[in-house]
């Protein structure tokens, strides 16, 4: 993937940034890996320069979390998420349970995830149960830590729904780049649920996705990238970053017909009161 070396290829924002007031929050992003390590501090500048003030990194795997941890304790505006992710399922054992535990009492730990359930890439009926099986005891371990979930869903809203319905339906927490249909939107609302918007709204195939944001209540709604996935257009194709939240964002604030202050006010907000950040 390209990065964004090049000053020129560098995203302008005609508004302004951090110096015009806006701040946004990246509320998932996956900023730990190798992919970052060249220009994690001035990526994480450059967000800031673009409005983007505060990240949360979301663990993907028991390692991924180990190094998302130690990214919090680094940067004092990046926040973090631990668990694992549907496609890195794998038996959990009471030892794992403790290690996900033991984490959530370190600086700016503020969720269990990125979980969930992803019958896109899993085929094979054993594993999907396997995923279901994890997802469902990540959640219990959120309920006991008093934490809310980051969850990933992709082609598995029907079982999600249920899960959300019977075992999960005393946790809170936000459906990550809410795909489902808009039927299925508003009973997660019901339910008490935070959605998040991600790159895709800014593509042009995104007309179902738009339907579905335009109906999500300001006050439930979320502002990701999903870094380094889902790049925002026009830098579809590139590695994505925190940074490019501030398109999502524009993208929402004209589609909802407000001002990007207003939307950036309304989610930050959004942010703060799920996640606990600047607790
Ligand atoms: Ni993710």
């Amino acid at each position: 993937m390209e990065l964004f070396e090049n000053p020129d290829a560098l995203p302008v924002f005609s508004g302004g940034g951090e110096e015009a007031g806006i701040f946004l929050v990246d509320t998932h992003c996956h900023i730990d890996g190798a992919e970052y390590d060249r220009d994690r501090d001035e990526m994480i500048a450059r967000a800031g320069r673009a409005g983007v003030r505060l990240l949360v990194n979301m663990g993907d795997s028991l390692e991924s979390s180990r190094r998302s941890v130690k990214l919090a304790a680094r940067y004092k505006n990046v926040y973090t998420g631990v668990g694992v992710h549907p496609e890195e399922a794998f038996p959990f054992t009471q030892a794992d349970d403790d290690r996900l535990a033991a984490w959530a009492g370190e600086t700016r730990v503020v969720a269990v995830g990125e979980i969930g359930l992803d019958y896109y890439w899993e085929k094979d009926q054993d594993r999907r149960q396997l995923q279901r099986d994890i997802f469902v005891r990540q959640l219990a371990l959120a309920r006991d830590l008093n934490l809310p979930v980051c969850i990933h869903d992709r082609e598995a809203h029907g079982d999600l729904l249920k899960i959300l319905q019977t075992e999960g339906k005393e946790n809170r927490g936000v459906v990550h780049c809410f795909s489902g249909s808009l039927e299925m939107a508003r009973e997660l609302l019901k339910l008490g649920w935070y959605l998040g918007v991600d790159g895709p709204v800014t593509y042009k195939n995104a007309k179902k996705g738009l339907e579905v944001l335009r109906e999500i209540p300001l006050d439930r709604l979320l502002l990701e990238t999903d870094s380094p996935y889902l790049t925002p257009h026009p830098y579809r194709g590139r590695r994505n970053e925190p940074g490019l939240v501030r398109l999502v964002a524009e993208k929402t604030a004209e589609l909802r017909e407000i001002s990007l202050a207003e939307l950036a006010e309304q989610t930050t907000r959004n942010a703060r009161d799920i996640y606990g950040l600047d607790k």
